[in-house]
């Protein structure tokens, strides 16, 4: 079994178009999952859901997802300045306003996590575990750096043990690594990269019987203009559409006053982080 993962789209149509033509040119995908997080920040929410919907692409919920579905304050998303934070307030209430009832009814009936088993429930194979950000929680981050413990026990919550699979995305930056047996695939994101590359992003994971699962990362270019575009075009904050341009570098997401501006917020310094711990809130208070 070939599973094609795309996460993070965050209301990114262009994005979405070009990875789904990509999976379908080349013939050898035999599932599509989605790992959430389908609206935020982009300008086209409901045209997602309803492309996801069309195709019956089936995936779990996202910080994103089930924030807008249950009209939270917040969308669970972590900022690192008072300028992101001020962005990220605005995307949620443009999404929230954005989101029609019925993608809203839709997102909420998301399910949390998907177990699949490649080679069939009646054999003693191996499972791969989808989720968006960790098996308990959708507001922590798993990057790179994360301790080998720490992916241990994430595996552990999961039920996960040698031979098996934990897929997820969140950080919108892809990575994959082995720990005790265990795969562990960020899948990265297509809407919304935050690893310097503005193409759009997704995960291939093979499953053959008798073999180590393996895992290679995709990029598709796509109209990056007109998904910048459209975001001034819908209200949504300018920075956005730099932020896509850039693949996740926004200079003018940075804190307007002085001490603000000494602490630029890039995101790839929140994925270098080291201090980022699984104990840590994810959401500013
Ligand atoms: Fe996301």
């Amino acid at each position: 079994m070939r599973y094609a993962l795309i996460s993070d789209i965050h209301g990114n149509l262009p994005s979405l178009d070009a990875v789904l033509a990509g999976i379908d040119q080349r013939d050898d995908i035999d599932a599509i999952y989605h790992l959430g997080d389908l609206v935020g920040y982009g300008a086209w929410p409901n045209e997602v859901i309803d492309r996801l919907t069309q195709r019956g692409i089936a995936g779990v919920a996202g910080n994103y997802d089930s924030t807008v579905a249950h009209g939270y304050q917040h969308c669970g998303c972590r900022s690192e300045s008072a300028r992101q934070e001020e962005l990220a307030r605005e995307s949620f209430t443009w999404t929230r306003a954005a989101v029609s009832e019925s993608g809203r009814r839709w997102l909420g009936g998301l399910p949390f996590r998907i177990d699949l088993k490649p080679f069939g429930g009646h054999v003693a194979g191996p499972t791969v575990t989808l989720v968006h950000a960790t098996p308990n929680s959708n507001l922590v981050y798993v990057t790179a750096d994360r301790t080998d413990d720490f992916l241990l026990k994430m595996a552990a919550q999961a039920g996960r043990s040698e031979g098996d699979v934990l897929c997820f995305g969140h950080t919108h930056v892809p990575w994959s690594r082995v720990v005790g047996g265990v795969t562990f695939v960020n899948t990265g994101s297509v809407g919304r990269p935050k690893d310097g590359d503005a193409r759009a992003g997704y995960a291939v994971l093979e499953m053959s019987p008798g073999s180590t699962p393996v895992v290679t990362f995709e990029r598709v270019a796509y109209d990056v203009e007109l998904a910048a575009r459209q975001v001034v075009e819908a209200g949504l904050p300018e920075q956005f559409g730099e932020f896509l341009r850039r693949g996740g570098r926004c200079d003018s997401c940075m804190d307007r006053d002085a001490r603000g501006r000494r602490a630029i917020q890039t995101v790839f310094r929140e994925h270098r982080s080291a201090s980022l711990t699984a104990s840590k809130p994810a959401i500013p208070s």
